[in-house]
């Protein structure tokens, strides 16, 4: 029975919903219904409560005004309450008398809280009475006659015994014959018949007997070295109920419970003449829980049977399990909700009918994918956008991933966006980042990219660190290769993409320095809303075409437009906006160039880029030039934008082979390999 208790308890406290937690309250409560269950951390059962109508008579108001109780019938401190024992612990003050003179027959001495005619007594079996100092006679009186005392004496020196234990050194223990409603103490020398001036502290103390260190275990402090230090102590008391008492003895749960009549039982077992007739007349009943049986014996009902308790944890566990299974259902609802919310079947539909070829995209499941981020860990976080946050993960095969989290999904651009989904999942162009797919289970659809290792060209330009000089070619190459991707979107794919969001930080560089645009279109499909808004137009500042930002109508070319800023990154190595050029603080990179490209091109110039080909750099200027037109009709397609760059491209190759007529051979695969970017 016990072992199921515990159990029981146990479960109690695994069990933390708040269904759970008012079960447990109505079970274990043992306070007057309605009423103040506790008061700070220490429980107040019935009879003890707080407020009038919460305990059974004053002697068991307790007042929580500072959340501490008191006990108000003699204003002690309550440590605790147990309706098990019938017990309570008290905070009790210690007589002490230092530096005293002790005359005759006249004894230190201190009545202690007096209970006399209370339903409370000290209790005789858990508390013990002590005595501290040298030379001293502790005693304990009833009045006139002496109850109990105890001797300790003075300590030789170099005998340490005093830290073993309290056995008569410096301090000494006895036990009360009975239990007292009231005693006095008393300190004094043992023998003198002249003044005896001390010079020590001497102590007399009733004290909780366990709250004292024994002589086994590890204890940091010794008995007398407590008592010596302490003012106020714990005293257990013994409490019950009167019998002469207004309780209706009709509210006690006599089914379940066990009464007895307790007193001082002075009266009994030694005949002491001249006790106060009161305190031996007075009878206490003292009641509690028939075994196997649980709670408070003077409420009905009170006692509640263990078993029923055990019956309860068994509906308990069957109920925490049902709720398990219920929230197991409502998970798999809920994705297929979003699912369907997310335009899961739409998607499936369209990979399935329109291209043949589904394995390419992927429905990643939401687990995986919680899993492949470590729970989308913040560690894991590679950027953060307008659009979402990109998480670098790992499916279980090994591939590294990156996994993009969006933001919340407007329901009315769901067919736009499983549209991009289905035709960038089926773009294969080494320039654009490859969609592996996506997850549509989640409240926010996921997109799943290929990770590419070597950042984007934003932090390769402006956060610079390596000794690698990021050379003419190199750029000349990076220009090229997103503008050939650019166009291909723009018209080779079935039906035109636009980026709507290019600039150096969306574009990533892999190992090889080879450009991959990343976030293409999607950024349209996901949260865009092109038609009403103007106040709403995406994109970054500083990349912005302003055509597009007055008339809110995007077109190809303002993709062209911020692929010219790009252009102009490249080649004067500055940001788009710079807050280093003071004197220019208001206009944008774009615009400096503008003004300085046919003056002064070459101060602001990049030193590397200084140091290729005028031809070409100027060829390059001029198409920047072009792109930026502030009129998008003047701007060039971008499939114009990719053949001059790719031109350039080519006949510096063809000029190289005539310079290096030994490296025909190398030369001849780089065409070719150059010519397989054409044809594709
Ligand atoms: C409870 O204690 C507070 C502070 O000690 C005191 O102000 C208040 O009067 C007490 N309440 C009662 C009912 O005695
Ligand atoms: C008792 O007297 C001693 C010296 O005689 C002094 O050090 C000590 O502080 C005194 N104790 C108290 C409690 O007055
Ligand atoms: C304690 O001692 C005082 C003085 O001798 C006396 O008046 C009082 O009644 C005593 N109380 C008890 C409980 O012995
Ligand atoms: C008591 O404590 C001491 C040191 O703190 C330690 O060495 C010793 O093993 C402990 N004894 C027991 C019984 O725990
Ligand atoms: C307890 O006290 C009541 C009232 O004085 C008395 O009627 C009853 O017999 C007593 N019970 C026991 C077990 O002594
Ligand atoms: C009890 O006290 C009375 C006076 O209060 C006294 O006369 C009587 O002798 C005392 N009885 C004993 C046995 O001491
Ligand atoms: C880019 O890749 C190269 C070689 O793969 C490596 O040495 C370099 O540290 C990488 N740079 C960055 C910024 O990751």
């Amino acid at each position: 029975m016990c072992v199921l208790l515990l159990l029981f308890q146990l479960m109690m406290i695994l069990l933390s919903s708040p269904i759970n937690v008012v079960l447990v309250e109505s079970v274990l409560t043992t306070a007057k219904p309605g009423c103040p269950t506790s008061c700070g951390q220490i429980a107040i059962p019935f009879p003890f409560g707080i407020g009038s109508n919460c305990y059974l008579d004053p002697w068991y108001a307790v007042n929580c005004s500072s959340n501490k109780p008191f006990l108000l019938s003699f204003n002690l401190e309550v440590l605790d309450i147990s309706i098990e024992e019938g017990t309570m612990r008290v905070s009790h003050s210690v007589l002490t008398a230092c530096n005293k003179t002790y005359y005759d027959g006249e004894d230190i001495y201190m009545e202690s809280v007096n209970m006399e005619n209370s339903p409370f007594f000290f209790s005789q079996t858990m508390n013990i009475f002590s005595g501290l100092g040298c030379d001293n006679v502790a005693s304990l009186f009833y009045y006139d006659s002496f109850i109990t005392g105890c001797y300790s004496s003075c300590q030789a020196s170099g005998d340490k015994r005093e830290t073993i234990g309290c056995y008569g050194i410096k301090c000494c223990q006895t036990r009360m014959p009975y239990s007292l409603q009231v005693f006095n103490a008393s300190v004094g020398p043992v023998n003198y018949d002249k003044p005896k001036e001390t010079t020590d502290c001497k102590k007399a103390i009733l004290v909780q007997e366990s709250w004292l260190p024994g002589l086994t275990g590890n204890h940091t402090e010794t008995a007398y070295a407590m008592l010596s230090h302490a003012e106020r102590v714990p005293v257990v008391l013994d409490w019950g109920i009167r019998s002469d008492s207004s309780f209706n003895w009709d509210m006690n749960d006599r089914h379940h419970s066990d009464c007895a009549n307790i007193s001082s039982s002075m009266d009994d077992r030694f005949a002491i003449d001249n006790m106060s007739s009161s305190t031996i007349g007075i009878q206490v009943r003292q009641c509690m829980c028939s075994r196997g049986f649980e709670g408070n014996p003077y409420l009905n009902p009170g006692c509640q049977g263990i078993c029923s308790g055990f019956i309860f944890l068994l509906l308990l566990i069957g109920a925490w399990r049902l709720h398990i299974i219920m929230k197991r259902r409502k998970d798999i609802k809920l994705k297929d909700k979003y699912f369907k919310r997310n335009g899961g079947l739409l998607l499936q539909q369209q990979l399935t009918s329109s291209y043949g070829n589904v394995d390419r995209s992927k429905l990643f499941n939401s687990k995986e994918l919680d899993k492949a981020t470590d729970h989308f860990n913040v560690n894991r976080i590679l950027g953060q956008g307008g659009q979402g946050t990109v998480y670098k993960g790992m499916l279980a095969n090994g591939k590294i991933i990156a996994v993009k989290k969006s933001k919340a999904i407007d329901e009315g651009k769901i067919e736009e966006f499983i549209n991009e989904v289905a035709i960038l999942s089926q773009i294969n162009h080494r320039n654009v980042v490859k969609l592996l797919g996506c997850c549509l289970e989640t409240e926010v659809p996921l997109l799943v990219y290929e990770f590419i290792p070597n950042g984007s060209l934003f932090q390769y330009l402006h956060d610079q660190t390596e000794d690698l000089p990021f050379t003419w070619e190199m750029r000349l190459q990076i220009a090229a290769e997103v503008a050939g991707a650019l166009s291909y979107l723009h018209s080779a794919a079935s039906l035109p993409i636009y980026h709507r969001d290019i600039k150096s930080a969306n574009i990533l560089l892999d190992e090889k320095y080879r450009a991959k645009a990343a976030d293409f279109g999607t950024s349209r499909s996901i949260s865009f809303d092109q038609t009403h808004v103007t106040t709403k137009v995406q994109g970054t500042f500083g990349y912005l075409d302003p055509e597009y930002f007055q008339s809110s109508q995007f077109t190809d070319k303002s993709d062209v437009y911020s692929f010219g800023v790009v252009l102009v990154e490249l080649l004067t190595g500055q940001k788009p906006i710079s807050s280093s050029t003071t004197q220019d603080m208001c206009r944008s990179l774009a615009t400096i160039f503008l003004s300085m490209l046919d003056n002064n091109l070459f101060d602001i110039l990049d030193p590397e880029v200084i140091k290729g080909k005028n031809e070409e750099i100027m060829i390059v200027a001029n198409l920047a030039k072009r792109c930026l037109n502030l009129n998008g009709k003047n701007r060039p397609p971008m499939k114009e934008v990719a053949m001059v760059l790719e031109g350039i491209q080519a006949s510096k190759k063809e000029s190289n082979v005539q310079q290096n007529r030994e490296e025909v051979e190398y030369v001849r695969t780089e065409v070719i390999e150059h010519w397989d970017i054409l044809i594709k």
